[in-house]
């Protein structure tokens, strides 16, 4: 009887009622179960093969469209449905920030219980050739030049790049022209399915690292020094550095208009800014200037290093402390008894939660939290409103155009 109707279920007519979180479209299996649709958009009719079945739902990908939204484009990508990135390019690059948006106050409202306010808004990049890091795989040499992949969708397998268009021209370049000889130099034997993160710095020049590569080359392959906001900022391909360095500089601006509303409100103080989850202190450096006092908080060890060259010009802080260890832990050994300007950047997985406690304990009345997750973002919020925080100021950044991916900044203050 089950595998009848699994059977029966396994392509089948749908309406899409609308997008969801994750790029998804949203139709309603006959049963009432709802239907979670790689590929479709509101308005369509579809036919749709069911890829999981679930108690209370489904999960199917568009093999067919019946009846097409005139939000529909082709996509531009030869990689399209195969690769794990650019889900959205179905949709004209013109109607994806409405769409983030919708799904960004739906989160919230879901969530968090809240509205956004109605002065909201996202910041735009530009639709193709915007992304400056990549990771990919290498597949070996053909006429003297690498081939490289990119990870399947929803697999560990690897599909070949022929083009990739939401790479910067540099990072196109590299993979036309990089060649074994030169990458793996000093390498006595190149792994198989060996993965390469690639970074380009803003300027024509790519760094690459991967693991295995001879310390002697580090330096000179994987170190880059990417010009933001008229600062020099010195990073590693290992590590994370910011993936749309066109749109960065808004982000920028708007986390540093944000700290002076906090200081000019009395609500927070130059005496001292704490940036947790700093990576290589890229926040910090955009606001040494203003800070009596800073410390920057990152569990990657590799970090601290560039986060203390980066810190290292420092002429307005009269102490400035790099430290290598999780936020939650140093939250936990150090009191944060001012009040202190409080920046936090967590991954995806969002604050971790001996975190967020230590935060609402502390004498912290302000805090800007940048996420890359709205959902986590919206989770950790509400966590936040419970403990009396409000929320002052949001605003998205669409660092990802033809994902479903945004990039937000809250400012919380009680
Ligand atoms: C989204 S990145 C932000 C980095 C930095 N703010 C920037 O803009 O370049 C998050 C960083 O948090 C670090 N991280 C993850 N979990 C952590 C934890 N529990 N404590 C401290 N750092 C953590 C990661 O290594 C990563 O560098």
């Amino acid at each position: 009887m089950l595998v009848n109707r699994y059977i029966f279920l396994m392509v089948c007519e749908l309406s899409i009622e609308k997008l969801v979180q994750g790029g998804e479209g949203l139709a309603r299996l006959n049963d009432g179960r709802v239907c979670f649709v790689w590929g479709g958009l509101p308005g369509e009719r579809c036919r749709v093969e069911l890829t999981t079945s679930k108690k209370d739902f489904a999960r199917g990908r568009v093999v067919e469209v019946l009846e097409k939204s005139a939000d529909r484009v082709q996509p531009r990508c030869p990689l399209y449905g195969k690769c794990g990135g650019c889900s959205l390019q179905h949709l004209d690059s013109a109607k994806q920030v409405p769409y983030l948006e919708r799904v960004e106050r739906e989160n919230f409202q879901r969530i968090a219980h809240q509205e956004l306010s109605a002065d909201f808004k996202i910041y735009q990049a530009e639709p193709w050739g915007y992304r400056n890091r990549a990771r990919v795989v290498y597949l070996g040499e053909r006429d003297g030049r690498c081939r490289f992949g990119f990870r399947k969708q929803e697999s560990n397998g690897v599909v070949a790049i022929e083009n990739c268009p939401v790479l910067t021209s540099g990072l196109s370049d590299f993979l036309k022209n990089a060649k074994a000889s030169e990458i793996f130099k000093g390498l006595k034997r190149i792994p198989k399915d060996l993965e390469l993160n690639l970074f380009d710095d803003g300027a024509g020049r790519v760094a690459y690292y991967y693991r295995g590569m001879p310390e002697s080359r580090r330096q000179e392959c994987s170190v880059s020094t990417v010009k933001m906001c008229d600062k020099g900022i010195v990073s590693d391909a290992s590590v994370f550095f910011q993936s749309n360095l066109s749109l960065l500089p808004r982000l920028v601006e708007s986390v540093r208009e944000a700290v002076d509303e906090g200081i000019a409100s009395g609500a927070a103080s130059d005496e001292w800014l704490i940036d947790l989850f700093s990576g290589v202190g890229f926040f910090a450096a955009m606001l040494q200037d203003r800070f009596k006092r800073i410390t920057t908080v990152e569990r990657e060890p590799l970090c601290l290093k560039y986060a203390k060259v980066n810190l290292s010009g420092n002429k307005g802080a009269a102490e400035t402390e790099n430290v290598s260890a999780p936020a939650e832990e140093w939250l936990a050994k150090n009191v944060v008894d001012k009040p202190a300007t409080l920046i936090v950047d967590p991954p995806r997985t969002g604050l971790p939660p001996e975190a967020l406690s230590a935060i609402v304990k502390s004498s912290v009345n302000r805090l800007i939290y940048v996420s890359c997750d709205p959902v986590t973002l919206a989770r950790d919020f509400a966590k936040f409103s419970a403990a009396g925080f409000a929320l002052k100021r949001a605003e998205g950044f669409a660092f990802y155009p033809q994902t479903p991916h945004l990039e937000m900044m809250f400012v919380l203050a009680r």
